[in-house]
């Protein structure tokens, strides 16, 4: 396959929970391992996005390490084109200003109308601000200076990628119609992997939960995770196990955790597996257990999955060593990451006139 540019971004909210790891950080990992010669992946910590909310600086500033701390303990390791042709970058948003120039670019072609139908914008009942309106601008911006032509998101982002698409396309109509300058990017939809609440199964697990039981913390100690998922809601008007994702969403829950667990497993070990076939083998092996076994089962895979994590967590976040390996990351990311952009962003200065 011809060479792919992957760029994504993620919020620093903290340390992640099972739900982003599932949904974002282990298939960014994936696209590491499954990169050829040629692939460029950069992987963003969005700190100007974050201050959409307003964080504390100490808070947004601390959230940001912990969140490229994150990155490189899920594995996902920086790369220079000399080991095996393939180029990982990690860093922070606000390392590459470049890019809010191209965003006031784009935000003179624009309409109100199109933010103001964005869900996450009309989801915000707070005091709106002009930042959280203008946020899909700020993203496109990203996307487009880097000339990415895959983005890994979640479903609610699609959105937001068709926004960037369409912007792109403008911009291109506009200005250069016969030598595109902004590349529209394919999203990459990671097949969905939902993870629910453990307190409240009608819910995805999130960080805006307030109980902190609701979700498993990639740093949780197996004694935390064993004690959580024991805790976990599953309804008990039958006394066994049954796989029932509408009826008893609270266990399917636990024995949906529990497929992706082995499945992360098998392709870590470089196995092939077909899914349909690993979930029906999965929910045979659960369905006779007693709930309380089958939630130690559920624990010990999650512990062990998360692991090594927890370990490299530690070690970077702790140790000086691990610390200035944070620090090189970041700025060996952020000058990989600028490269292009130069370039790109005089492209479009000549395209508008400037
Ligand atoms: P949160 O819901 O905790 O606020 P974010 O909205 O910051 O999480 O999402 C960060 C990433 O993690 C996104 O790619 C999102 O799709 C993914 N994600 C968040 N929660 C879950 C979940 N419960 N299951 C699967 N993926 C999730
Ligand atoms: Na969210």
């Amino acid at each position: 396959r011809p060479p792919r540019v992957v760029f994504s971004g993620i919020q620093p909210t903290g340390i992640p929970h099972l739900g982003n790891y599932l949904g974002a950080l282990a298939p960014w990992r994936q696209i590491q391992r499954d990169a050829v010669p040629d692939d460029v992946l950069l992987f963003s910590i969005v700190d100007m996005h974050a201050l959409t909310t307003r964080p504390e600086p100490e808070k947004l500033r601390k959230r940001s390490w912990r969140g490229l701390a994150s990155l490189l303990a899920v594995g996902i390791t920086p790369e220079t084109r000399m080991e095996r042709g393939v180029q990982v970058g990690v860093f922070f948003q606000n390392q590459l200003p470049r890019r809010m120039e191209l965003m006031w670019i784009l935000s003179c072609l624009t309409s109100m109308g199109n933010l103001s139908r964005m869900t996450q914008w009309k989801s915000a009942r707070a005091a709106q601000k002009l930042g959280l309106f203008s946020y899909p601008v700020l993203q496109a911006a990203d996307i487009l200076i880097h000339g990415a032509t895959h983005v890994p998101v979640g479903e609610d982002q699609a959105q937001h990628l068709e926004f960037a698409r369409d912007l792109a396309d403008t911009f291109n109509h506009l200005y250069s119609p016969t030598k595109p300058i902004l590349l529209p990017p394919q999203t990459l939809i990671s097949p969905a992997k939902r993870v629910r609440s453990l307190t409240d199964p009608a819910r995805k697990m999130s960080k805006s939960d307030p109980s902190d039981w609701s979700r498993i913390l990639l740093t949780d100690s197996p004694e935390v995770i064993q004690e959580k998922i024991r805790y976990a809601t599953t309804d008990s008007i039958q006394g066994g196990t049954s796989y029932d994702p509408v009826h008893r969403p609270g266990i399917a829950n636990l024995i949906d955790i529990l497929t992706w667990m082995y499945e992360l497993k098998l392709r870590r070990e470089g196995r092939n597996y077909d899914f349909a076939e690993l979930k029906a083998d999965t929910i045979k092996f659960a369905v006779p257990m007693r709930l309380k076994l089958l939630k130690g089962v559920v624990a010990q895979a999650v512990s062990d999955e998360l692991m090594p994590f927890r370990v490299k967590y530690e070690w970077l976040t702790k140790s000086p060593d691990g610390r200035r390996e944070l620090q090189e990351a970041r700025w060996a990311g952020g000058k990989m990451a600028t490269l292009g952009t130069a370039l790109k962003l005089s492209e479009v200065r000549e395209a508008v006139g400037l």
